[in-house]
């Protein structure tokens, strides 16, 4: 039995394959066409997953996609009725939802195959069932509550559940035009980051700030009963909609916050223009008011269900901050949130939907790591490299790991290219930038030479799995860098290039099983250093991560990146035979 699941139309379109219920390929859409978030049809990707299954489209037995505009018929119609938004709003989501109309016709384009030839059967599944699906049906748990919240999804931000075996029964939604997603997505705009995606940055930003701010967003959305609303009179979206554009590049979001809360809350910052405290606190207050709202979604669920288990998926999932308080500040003692959290995992969430729940096949699958994208050969890497005119060593596995490791300590900067890519926003130990953590000065060097980003933001310790108890104040596994957990005070000095200024640090446990390469890495570093933790941020330079040897070393070469291993190759930029015009970057100075 072979499934293919969409998200489509949604930021981060991707698909995936499920085969006899096992996941067999992940993609992100943004991956091929590298245009980050890309929010279109992901054509690329269901090709790649097909080819990665070794099947053509006629032998594909459904098609599902995460997204049904009839979905909550009568509440749309009820929202119209007694709000009244403008004409455009009503025209513009009607031109969206035309899309999915033709979804199966663009499948079939996609494909190269007519539509009449395809014996599959097509699934419109509404959105946040397929979010649920993604977080519960792949999870390790038998029963858990479930929250899934989002920006929005077919006219749904919020919905808590109880899930056992292959089902799940709702206990309360929250509609359009309420949403945690999009108050935190307003202030994202409002603090001059205009970019789908962009909500990380405040929440990067948040710990430099005091909560100075913090009534004022208890004005803008408040508990109400077991779920919270919004205040709409510092908001646009119920009246003119939100308009997001993704044609002809990544998804732009035009700002919904109204007036009132410019005069209440100052002016707006201008892109560009500097960050102030002011500015610092009030994404420390936005982040102090997001998480109030969710741990009361979630107290309020745990009394529901009385169970210790929690699956979180949607948008506001990828607040790794909030989920990193989550079993100090709730009953719930297990808390699992998928790899592509976001509208990414509705591709695999609508496909083990119709696997495990209108199929009611046995759950055998449980998502434990992240690595279901492409992978090269090292012939693949030895022709990109010639064809970029560099030069390589080629090492065996306990040699590349032995050099990458002193490199490392000899404070260079080292890309990381190796097996299969990871599905999701984060780099996870395959399509990665090592550094090592014990320098201060390796969060300037990478942000200044390599990444040209924002000096606020942090970067990530991946830490053995075995040893996150030493460093960490909470032991808990974190595959996906899906929750920051505060740093043992005692060891903030020894990896302050991955501790954050609050002493925190956005972890992710490796896993001997489950990345065996990137655990001999740390394992050797750990050797040799006595600290079981690299520094790790993706391999990009303001693109999506790599996907291929090319683009790998296409970003090496644009950036002041000293070393790059790829499968076996290693390249080194200062090295006697590297060629004149790429060594012109200069090299990290030791300490
Ligand atoms: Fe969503």
């Amino acid at each position: 039995m072979n499934i293919i699941g969409i998200n489509a139309y949604h930021g981060d379109a991707s698909a995936a394959l499920v085969v006899n219920g096992q996941l067999v390929a992940a993609v992100e859409e943004e991956r091929f066409n590298r245009i980050k978030h890309w929010a279109g049809f992901p054509s690329e990707s269901i090709r790649w997953c097909l080819q990665q299954g070794g099947l053509t489209a006629t032998d594909l037995d459904h098609v599902a996609i995460s997204f049904n505009p009839k979905a909550n018929f009568l509440k749309r119609i009820g929202f119209v009725a007694t709000h009244w938004p403008s004409a455009s709003a009503i025209l513009d989501r009607l031109k969206r939802q035309s899309k999915t109309l033709a979804f199966e016709e663009q499948f079939a384009a996609a494909v190269g195959v007519e539509r009449s030839a395809l014996k599959t059967q097509f699934h419109r599944i509404e959105h946040h069932q397929t979010h649920v699906a993604a977080g519960f049906l792949m999870s390790p748990f038998q029963e858990a509550a479930v929250l899934s919240v989002d920006g929005m999804g077919d006219f749904t931000s919020t919905l808590t559940a109880y899930a056992k075996g292959n089902a799940w029964n709702e206990f309360d939604r929250v509609y359009f035009p309420h949403s945690i997603g999009f108050l935190y997505t307003a202030i994202t705009m409002y603090l001059g980051f205009p970019y789908y995606g962009d909500e990380y940055k405040v929440m990067g930003l948040a710990p430099y700030g005091e909560p100075e701010f913090a009534d004022f967003f208890r004005k803008m959305i408040r508990p109400k009963g077991d779920t919270f609303e919004l205040n709409l009179d510092y908001f646009t979206h119920h009246k003119k909609g939100v308009r997001m554009t993704w044609n002809d590049g990544a998804p732009v979001i035009e700002p919904f916050f109204s007036q009132k809360l410019v005069n209440e809350l100052g002016p707006v910052r201008e892109r560009k223009s500097p960050m102030t405290p002011r500015h610092d606190n009030i994404a420390k207050s936005l982040q102090v008011v997001t998480e109030e709202i969710i741990m009361h979604l979630l107290n309020r669920l745990h009394k529901k269900t009385g169970s210790e288990n929690l699956c979180m998926t949607g948008g506001v999932a990828m607040n790794s901050v909030a989920n990193g308080k989550i079993t100090t500040q709730t009953p719930f003692k297990n808390v699992y949130i998928p790899a592509g959290a976001a509208d990414n995992g509705t591709s695999f969430g609508a496909a083990f939907y119709v696997w495990n729940h209108l199929l009611k096949k046995p759950r055998t699958f449980v998502q434990d790591h992240a690595y279901w994208g492409c992978s090269s050969t090292n012939d693949e890497a030895i022709a990109a490299a010639k064809a970029a005119g560099v030069p390589y060593e080629l090492l065996d596995e306990a040699a590349l790991v032995d050099r990458t490791t002193d490199l490392m300590i000899n404070g260079k900067v080292v890309g990381w290219f190796q097996g299969a890519m990871e599905f999701g926003a984060r780099a996870l130990g395959n399509r990665t930038l090592l550094a090592d953590p014990r320098r201060t000065d390796m969060r300037d060097i990478i942000n200044l030479r390599i990444k040209f980003r924002e000096k606020f933001r942090p970067f990530a310790p991946s830490i053995l799995e075995e040893q996150v108890g030493e460093w960490f104040e909470i032991d808990e596994a974190t595959p996906y860098m899906e929750k920051v957990f505060p740093i043992r005070k005692d060891k903030h000095a020894m990896i302050p290039a991955v501790t954050h200024v609050d002493g925190s640090g956005r972890l992710q446990t490796v896993s001997k099983k489950t990345n065996p390469l990137y655990h001999r890495l740390i394992s050797r570093f750990f050797e040799k250093t006595g600290v079981p933790i690299v520094l790790n941020t993706s391999l990009n330079e303001n693109e999506p991560i790599v996907r291929t040897p090319a683009e790998a070393i296409s970003c090496f070469l644009r950036t002041d990146m000293d070393v790059i291993a790829i499968g076996s190759l290693l390249i080194d930029r200062h090295q006697a035979n590297f060629p004149e015009q790429f060594r012109k970057r200069g090299s990290v100075a030791c300490p």
